[in-house]
């Protein structure tokens, strides 16, 4: 049975920085109030790209995986499997997948898209290291995108300065050579009500509340204790210890969750991947954009282990563990 093998990866964030500063400037013509040093001091987060009013996530999509293409030096004829992570789809159908393969020039293959919030990368990455497994697929571009800004509440100061958009990719490949090591996906959906956009449109009219609500003190007490025994999980299945593994790229919600989740699994602090800083919470993009980073500034190297960690609405949460 073959491995698969992550060969390339990209990520792509709208151009418009938008500073907390800026955030806080906006919002109190509103008459609502934040302030760098609140956003900061409880999430980590300096600054958000936010995209521009019409901008897709199948745009942001395609860019992110032009770019992890171009580093593994494929081309759209080789893909054969596109699986797009994202909550923020551009249409109800066709998927967002679809809609990248066409951009793409990319013909004939799988495409679909997975939703599992901000675990949505991880989950889509097992996906796809099954159907390699398994000989049903080849080369797979794992895309997690979002337009996060079109779901926010911009009335709600509480939620609204936690997010961004963007999109990440990796190019994963059949290989003789380990890669994917192992994988844990999982699911509580009585706890739904923690995190959702509870919202659709039926009949041609918007039904319940399609902005994004969240109970963050309840978040963040799931997402650490979730975490840290799917951490230890998926590396048993592998045979390691936490501590042996180069490198965790969990999901940057929240520096004081990363932060915790490191203490937890005695990771230090320079073998823990963050961009929440400058990207805030980008939702399924946040694990493929932070890996790229890490990638392209050289700290993950060839031959090292990555794991990758998902935590999100659903409830969702799921770890990968891969030899880069
Ligand atoms: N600016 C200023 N004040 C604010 C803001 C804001 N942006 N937002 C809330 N406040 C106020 C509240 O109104 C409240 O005021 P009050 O005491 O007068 O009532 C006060 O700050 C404290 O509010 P809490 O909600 O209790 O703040 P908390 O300390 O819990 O911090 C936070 C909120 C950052 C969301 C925290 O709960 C957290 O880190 N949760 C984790 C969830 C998370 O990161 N979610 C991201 C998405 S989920 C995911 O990706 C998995």
């Amino acid at each position: 049975m073959p491995y698969a093998k992550i060969i390339g990866s990209g990520g792509y964030l709208p151009p418009r920085v938008v500073s907390n500063d800026d955030l806080a400037a906006d919002l109190a013509t509103r008459q609502i109030q934040t302030s760098h040093s609140w956003i900061v001091e409880r999430t980590g987060i300096h600054q958000r790209h936010l995209a521009d009013p019409g901008v897709t996530t199948s745009q942001l999509a395609t860019h992110a995986a032009r770019a992890a293409m171009d580093m593994a030096g494929v081309t759209a004829d080789d893909i054969d499997l596109i699986i797009v992570a994202t909550s923020t789809p551009d249409f109800v159908f066709p998927s967002t997948a679809c809609l990248v393969q066409a951009q793409l020039g990319a013909k004939g293959g799988a495409a679909f898209d997975v939703q599992a919030v901000c675990s949505g990368f991880v989950y889509a990455l097992t996906t796809a290291d099954a159907f390699i497994q398994a000989g049903r697929a080849k080369t797979a571009l794992v895309i997690g995108a979002e337009v996060f800004s079109s779901i926010l509440d911009w009335n709600d100061r509480s939620t609204c300065v936690l997010f961004g958009d963007g999109a990440g990719a990796v190019v994963l490949q059949a290989s003789d050579e380990p890669g994917i090591l192992a994988a844990q996906l999982n699911a509580d959906g009585s706890q739904m009500k923690i995190l959702c956009a509870a919202g659709n449109v039926a009949h041609g009219e918007v039904v319940g509340d399609p902005f994004l609500r969240m109970d963050g003190q309840a978040v963040f007490k799931l997402a650490v204790t979730s975490l840290t025994k799917s951490a230890q999980d998926v590396c048993e299945q592998a045979g390691m210890e936490v501590a042996d593994v180069d490198w965790l790229v969990p999901h940057q919600a929240n520096v004081r969750i990363i932060n915790f989740l490191g203490r937890r699994l005695s990771v230090p602090d320079d073998k823990v991947i963050v961009t929440v800083d400058k990207h805030a919470n980008t939702s399924a993009a946040s694990v493929p954009l932070a890996l790229d980073v890490a990638l392209r500034d050289g700290r993950i190297k060839k031959g090292d282990t990555v794991l990758m960690q998902g935590v999100g609405g659903g409830f969702t949460w799921g770890s990968v563990l891969a030899r880069m």
